[in-house]
């Protein structure tokens, strides 16, 4: 195959950045897409130009490392990681737009490559569970329905890798945050610190400047591992609960009190 690239190059975090076209011939059509990128940095490395950087790791759609804006699109045409992605979902000829993920709260850092230490921030707000060090538990000490379990490690599948940010209009990470809420709350293991760390992943959520959800969807429609927007839902309803009721279980509600009303003692 004989391609056209329209690559963004921006040298440093300050810099303006603008799209380079560049022509990359002799393309096997079985190469991925990083490895159509590795070619042209070789032949760009030869002729002693600066090689375009992007992020890799895995490059087996495991650790969201490689997200690129492809035609416009998170990831590309194919509703998987960019790593994934094969030449053959391109045909001869073609002109192909390459850009970083677009979103304030991912700051360019040179070329293609942004910085997504933002995720990192929200996890450290709640996305974990305290355990008891020591020996493993035995494996049936603490039991899991099925159905739970089940939902848990689907949520558990989100990588990070940020496509969801980079699709939504109003730059939002909901689906990113609501899948870690969705894991660890459905679990026995994520009971006690539920409510807080909802409230605490939210709070630096939007503090690292992410938009709102307004349940537009873009972000199902490109997450590589189709983490669900009805996971946003429990994220809303463990918020509510958590703000309005202090955590006690939906829909049993703490009692609301009224202005100027002593309340009951607990007996
Ligand atoms: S929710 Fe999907 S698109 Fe968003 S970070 Fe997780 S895997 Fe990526
Ligand atoms: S390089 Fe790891 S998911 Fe793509």
């Amino acid at each position: 195959m004989n391609i056209t690239v329209r690559v963004w190059r921006q040298a440093d975090p300050y810099a303006n950045g603008k799209m380079a076209i560049y022509k990359v011939d002799d393309i096997s059509e079985h190469m991925s897409f990083l490895e159509m990128l590795d070619v042209l940095n070789e032949r760009l490395t030869l002729r002693g130009d600066d090689p375009i950087a992007f992020d890799s790791d895995c490059r087996e759609g495991i650790c969201g490392m490689c997200g690129l804006v492809i035609n416009g699109v998170a990831h590309g045409p194919l509703q998987t990681t960019t790593c994934q992605l094969h030449m053959r979902s391109f045909k001869d000829g073609d002109t192909i737009d390459i850009e970083p993920w677009r979103a304030e709260a991912f700051p360019v850092i040179k070329d293609l490559v942004v910085d997504r230490g933002a995720f990192d921030r929200i996890i450290q707000a709640g996305g974990y569970i305290s355990a008891p060090t020591g020996t493993a538990p035995d494996s049936h000490a603490t039991p899991v329905p099925k159905r739970d379990a089940d939902r848990a490690f689907d949520a558990a599948t989100c990588i990070g890798c940020g496509a969801c940010v980079a699709a939504c209009p109003n730059g939002s990470a909901m689906l990113f945050t609501a899948a870690k809420i969705t894991h660890l709350g459905l679990l026995p293991q994520g009971q006690p610190e539920r409510y807080s760390r909802v409230v605490g992943m939210v709070a630096q959520h939007d503090d690292e400047g992410f938009g709102g959800c307004t349940n537009i969807g873009e972000c199902t429609a490109v997450c590589p591992k189709g983490i669900p927007l009805e996971s946003i839902s429990r994220l809303n309803r463990d918020l509510i609960n958590a703000l309005t009721h202090g955590g006690s279980h939906w829909p049993k509600a703490a009692p609301v009190r009224e202005e100027g009303v002593e309340e009951e003692p607990v007996v």
